[in-house]
């Protein structure tokens, strides 16, 4: 039997060193656990950019294709800002969720006990919360065609296009309903069927999947932006939320927010399944590239190290291993140490992303 493939492509800003510390992790599972993997290593972002002059080129893409899972840091920066759009960092990351077509975007918003003093919200808002944000990736106004900036009489105007298809939106909605199946059994979808035709369709094929597939899911819709006020107001009252593409890179900031620190918010996006039986796959944290703390040893690991463990219950069915690894998170945070991120100000010395890294890998060790 071949081992399982990972890519990891780290990108720019603090990807490499939140990335370093994933690799850590995951010789520790080759170690310790007997689960090895064969890991490659290449360029996205910026720093393909800088060497290739794209910023994913044809060799790394079908590399993506050939995977089990995809591990990704994060792309972009100040220096890319100039930069034509179609060569833009972000063009890279866009690249890989559209022709892996990875639809179902799941983005956990979990809020760790230790930290439920740094939400922005009062602790018993927040404490013990629990959701998971379906957003779809591969379609929508992100890709919708005509866009472009364009010239009508004396002036310019920008353009981008919200569509979707019935199938684009019933098969997330099918991802969304399945994980609200193994969790609390209710799912709420968000559009804006107030003002758009897409809102209203996707509303229909909600309804019309629930009714077909899924009649034991209870199943709520509400407006996105009431979605949004929802959302800080009582967050507690979601399971699962589905939405668009754009809603949902919305939304889904909204609820990392929620649980203290963006620095702890891991995603998986994922497709449909391979000749393997997994699904296509690519996991990476929902922050950004954070130009600002880059190379200083600020960076919270965690986000990206709790993606690699939804790479192990998505991709690789290891859940128990996955516990593990989640366990060992939220370990390293009840014994109090801390990125900068969660800080609060005067509260001792923050550790570095490899304190942090070694912390989980002791807290790793400690469960065997
Ligand atoms: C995200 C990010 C991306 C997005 C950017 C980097 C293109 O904000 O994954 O949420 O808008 O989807
Ligand atoms: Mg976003």
């Amino acid at each position: 039997m071949t081992n399982p493939s990972i890519l990891i492509l780290p990108g720019d800003g603090i990807g490499p060193e939140v990335m370093d510390e994933v690799r850590k992790v995951i010789t520790w599972y080759g170690d310790k656990r007997g689960l090895t993997f064969d890991v490659s290593e290449d360029l996205v972002g910026g720093a393909a950019y800088d060497k290739h002059g794209t910023p994913l080129t044809d060799e790394t893409m079908d590399k993506a294709q050939s995977v089990d899972a995809v591990l990704l840091g994060a792309v972009g920066g100040p220096a890319y800002d100039d930069l034509d759009f179609s060569i833009k960092p972000e063009r890279g990351l866009l690249r890989l969720r559209k022709e892996m077509d990875l639809y179902a975007n799941l983005r956990p918003a979990q809020c760790f006990d230790a930290l439920a003093d740094f939400s922005s919200l009062k602790k018993d808002v927040v404490a013990g919360l629990d959701i998971m944000i379906v957003r779809e990736l591969t379609s929508g106004v992100y890709f919708g065609e005509p866009r472009g900036i364009f010239k009508e009489g004396n002036e310019r105007v920008g353009v981008n296009t919200q569509r979707y298809t019935e199938s684009e939106i019933s098969r997330v909605a099918r991802s969304a309903f399945e994980l609200a199946r193994k969790r609390n059994g209710k799912l709420c979808s968000m559009e804006k069927a107030n003002v758009m035709e897409s809102g209203v369709l996707w509303r229909d094929v909600v309804n019309e999947v629930h009714a077909a597939e899924y009649s034991d899911i209870e199943v709520s819709h509400m407006y996105a932006d009431n979605g949004a006020m929802q959302l800080v107001r009582d967050p507690k009252q979601f399971d699962v939320i589905v939405t668009d593409n754009l809603f949902g890179d919305m939304l889904s900031d909204v609820a990392a927010m929620l649980t203290g620190s963006l620095g702890m918010l891991p995603s998986a996006s994922l497709g449909a399944p391979m000749e393997n039986g997994r699904p296509k796959a690519m996991y990476e944290p929902v922050h950004g590239s954070a130009p600002d703390i880059a190379g200083q040893g600020k960076a919270n690991p965690c986000a990206c190290i709790l993606s690699f463990a939804m790479a192990l219950r998505y991709s690789f069915d290891q859940g128990a291993e996955a516990d593990r690894l989640e366990a060992a998170v939220e370990k390293v945070l009840a014994d109090g140490v801390r990125t900068p991120d969660l800080m609060q100000s005067n509260d001792g010395t923050p550790a570095t992303t490899i304190e942090m890294g070694d912390a989980v890998i002791a807290a790793l060790e400690s469960s065997l």
